[in-house]
């Protein structure tokens, strides 16, 4: 039996349509008759999860009408019509027009429910798979192979059908974002806004009226009304990032949106609901924003029903190298250019590199090896972004040196004369930058 599902009926014959009702109902099925098209409307959207089975001869709109309403919003869900004696042209259209399957009356129970069963098998199969993909969009995007990664995705998996409020906590382009956003994607809330909100970024001012809106003329300048982030994010996610940056006044405002479930735009004292589902991301302890008095106790409860920590990338070095193959396709895509094949010695490489700035460093690695602004020297050649003007000198002037001793077959003193250095001075150079002279001959 395909639980869960239902069947919306249309007739607008009273006895014909509590018979059928009736018939269904006693078959197990979740039905609900409608005299009219107009009476059903209501109900069907593309989520609607179930089928319709309706009369083609209506007062009002036809049985016709409402397949092409259905086609046009709920495409996935299947239209059963039911045609009069005869009407067998007009069974052919329809079935053309995409009804998945039509009853010529009068009929019996047995073909009732049959088609009706068909069709409902075929929508969960749909639904089914439709969760699946999502599920799928959701997590795939997630890359890493550690152990933290895992724990992760489990997470996401466990928490996001629920309401709970999710704390993230991780440092800079660890990836808290795009956690927040998998949370949205994989939530029943999915198709509603997702509202990201950076509680550093704006002063407390104008934080308060983006955030809860406001009538016109509730202060100089607001000419129009204005619904504010809060009021948007009803129904889907509200993100808010940094929220330690989010100043304490500020903190008792949202803990009173949250705790009562309406807000008052400004200006305003008629409450407002907010369905909030809240996700934030903070960067470092918030214990210690506690502790030091400029965080709120009551609200980072509130918040962190659920915590997901997000180690720096330094912490799960299994994910780089994975990471950065994916980085480097989806730059490839990106600035359509081919997409570059990495060495163990670049592997090895990006894994014992230091990433202060975790993932989006490396993403940022990779889109420049793509757009081939570095050459393939290999292991330096990832580096330049982070390296000092002194770095890059010494290492420019360690590829002269050795390229100038190869030039000499090794010989120091002819090297040496070249360059116009020294004998001694490059010898202090060849081994200050551990270069293997080959074959050198000449005396020290
Ligand atoms: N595990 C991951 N798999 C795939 N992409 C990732 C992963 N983690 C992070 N990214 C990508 O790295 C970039 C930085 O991630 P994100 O913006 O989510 O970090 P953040 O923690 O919010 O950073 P900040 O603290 O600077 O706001 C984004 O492009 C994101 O898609
Ligand atoms: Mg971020």
């Amino acid at each position: 039996m395909t639980t869960g599902l239902q069947v919306i009926f249309i007739e607008d014959d009273e006895l014909v349509r509590r018979a059928s009702v009736q018939t269904l109902q006693l078959a197990g099925f979740d039905v609900t008759g409608h005299g009219s098209v107009e009476s059903a409307a209501r109900a069907i959207d593309a989520s609607f999860p179930g089928v319709i089975v309706s009369d083609i001869r209506l007062p009002g709109a036809s049985g016709l009408d409402l397949l092409a309403q259905c086609r046009e919003r709920a495409p996935e869900v299947p239209v059963i019509l039911v045609t009069g004696h005869g009407d067998i042209s007009m069974a052919v259209q329809a079935m053309r027009d995409g009804a998945y399957d039509f009853i010529e009356k009068p009929f019996a129970s047995e073909r009732l429910i049959e088609a009706v069963r068909r069709a409902l098998e075929r929508r969960a199969l749909v639904l089914e798979n439709q969760a699946l993909r999502r599920e799928l969009a959701g997590q795939s995007r997630i890359i890493g192979r550690s152990p933290a990664i895992e724990q992760v995705r489990r997470l996401i998996a466990n928490v996001a059908p629920t309401d709970a409020s999710v704390l993230i906590n991780g440092d800079t382009g660890a990836g808290k974002e795009l956690i927040a956003r998998s949370l949205h994607e994989m939530s029943p809330r999915r198709d509603k806004p997702f509202i990201a909100v950076n509680c550093g970024a704006l002063p407390e001012q104008m934080f308060e009226s983006e955030m809860f809106g406001y009538e016109a003329g509730a202060f100089t300048g607001a000419q129009k009304r204005r619904i504010g982030k809060l009021e948007h994010a009803s129904g889907g996610t509200l993100f808010l990032d940094e929220i330690e940056s989010m100043p304490l006044s500020l903190q008792v405002k949202l803990l009173r949106v949250l705790q009562d479930g309406v807000l008052e735009r400004l200006g305003s004292n008629q409450p407002v609901r907010a369905n909030l589902r809240v996700v934030a991301a903070a960067k470092g302890d918030m214990n210690e924003h506690v502790a030091d008095g400029t965080f709120r106790r009551d609200l980072l409860y509130r918040l962190n029903v659920v915590t997901i920590t997000l180690p720096p990338l330094n912490e799960r070095r299994e994910d780089i190298v994975p990471l950065f193959e994916h980085f480097l396709l989806d730059a490839a895509v990106r600035y359509e250019r081919p997409a570059p094949l990495i060495t163990d010695r670049q592997r090895a490489d990006l894994m014992q590199r230091d990433w202060p700035g975790n993932v989006r460093e490396l993403r940022n690695a990779a889109d420049r090896m793509v757009l081939g602004i570095l050459d393939d020297g290999g292991a330096a050649s990832l580096d330049i972004s982070t390296q000092s003007l002194k770095e890059r000198t010494e290492q420019f002037e360690r590829a002269v040196i050795a390229e100038a001793l190869e030039h000499c077959g090794g010989a120091v003193a002819v090297a040496a004369d070249r360059l116009q250095l020294g004998k001694a001075t490059l010898y202090e150079k060849i081994k200050r930058y551990g270069i293997v002279v080959k074959g050198d001959s000449s005396e020290r």
